[in-house]
């Protein structure tokens, strides 16, 4: 029997992340279920489990339908998956708007079924009352500013931000409201990369960016989208480094074609009678 005991594995909390401001660029990536974020384990500093999920797994057109159920379901999954990664579960629209409370409530869930090391929400200063809220009653909050995929309606579909002078004032007070407030660290989405920069100098905490140029502390992109599986759309800000979904077209034809002309299952893939 073997004495060797398995390494110890530290997962990366709020603090590391927090405390790497300014130094190697964090490495980011969604994952929704268990034999991703098992393989992404190793290769990142933090993943999250966001409300993407409802357009790339579910198949919805928007964040909008997403419950708690879910977000607790897919963050317990990719939590019991990994070992490494600090995880992050997004609080879904309409679980959390309607007051501090209400954000408790869904954050508590998450936490308490997930084991997730925080939660992430959209907002900039009108959250701030509810993320300083949460975090004073020990709840990591990772904020999300600029383009908010749950208020894409309202900011006219998912088109850049903070392009005009006056919107991009709004956006870097939303992040340091968000920063003040108490978050461990903000998402950046969609927005220039002078106001990436500014906000990046402005606050202490480190931004994550999506669609917000290298000037962030940290990256992060939608699985997906970086290795070809979501193909309904690929945004300007995505570079593909796998063309999975082309890979499981072309395994699936050659399957069919195997099944129809009676070439699989071969022998070696058949159950023998037990001889005698
Ligand atoms: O829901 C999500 O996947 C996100 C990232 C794109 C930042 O919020």
């Amino acid at each position: 029997m073997s004495t060797e005991r398995p390494p110890v594995v530290k997962r990366k909390t709020v603090r590391d992340i927090g405390l790497s401001k300014g130094a190697t660029p964090l490495v980011c990536l969604t994952a929704y279920t268990a034999p991703v974020a098992q393989i992404l384990d190793d290769e990142v500093d933090l993943l999250l489990v966001g409300d993407s999920l409802g357009m790339v797994i579910y198949g919805f057109d928007s964040t909008l339908p997403v419950t708690l159920r879910m977000m607790v379901d897919h963050g317990a999954a990719v939590v019991r998956a990994t070992r490494r990664a600090c995880i992050v579960v997004d609080l879904p629209f309409g679980s959390y708007q309607i007051g501090p409370e209400q954000a408790f409530q869904a954050a508590h869930a998450i936490l308490a079924e997930t084991s997730a090391g925080a939660v992430k929400l959209e907002g900039g200063a009108e959250m701030a009352p509810t993320v300083r809220f949460l975090v004073e009653r020990g709840v990591p909050v990772m904020g999300h500013v600029g383009l908010m995929p749950q208020h894409a309606r309202v900011l006219g579909g998912f088109r850049a931000q903070g392009r005009e002078a006056a919107e991009a004032e709004r956006i870097a007070a939303d992040a340091r409201a968000i920063a003040d407030a108490g978050a461990f660290s903000v998402v950046i989405e969609g927005v220039a990369e002078p106001l990436a920069r500014r906000i990046t100098a402005d606050i202490a905490i480190p931004t994550i960016g999506i669609g917000a140029s290298a000037a962030c502390d940290g990256q992060i992109l939608v699985t997906d989208d970086l290795v070809g599986l979501f193909q309904d759309f690929t945004p300007r800000f995505v570079k593909r480094y796998a063309t999975i979904g082309e890979a499981i077209g072309s395994a699936a034809a050659r399957y069919a074609e195997d099944v129809r002309n009676r070439s699989f299952p071969g022998p070696e893939h058949v159950f023998r009678p037990k001889a005698g």
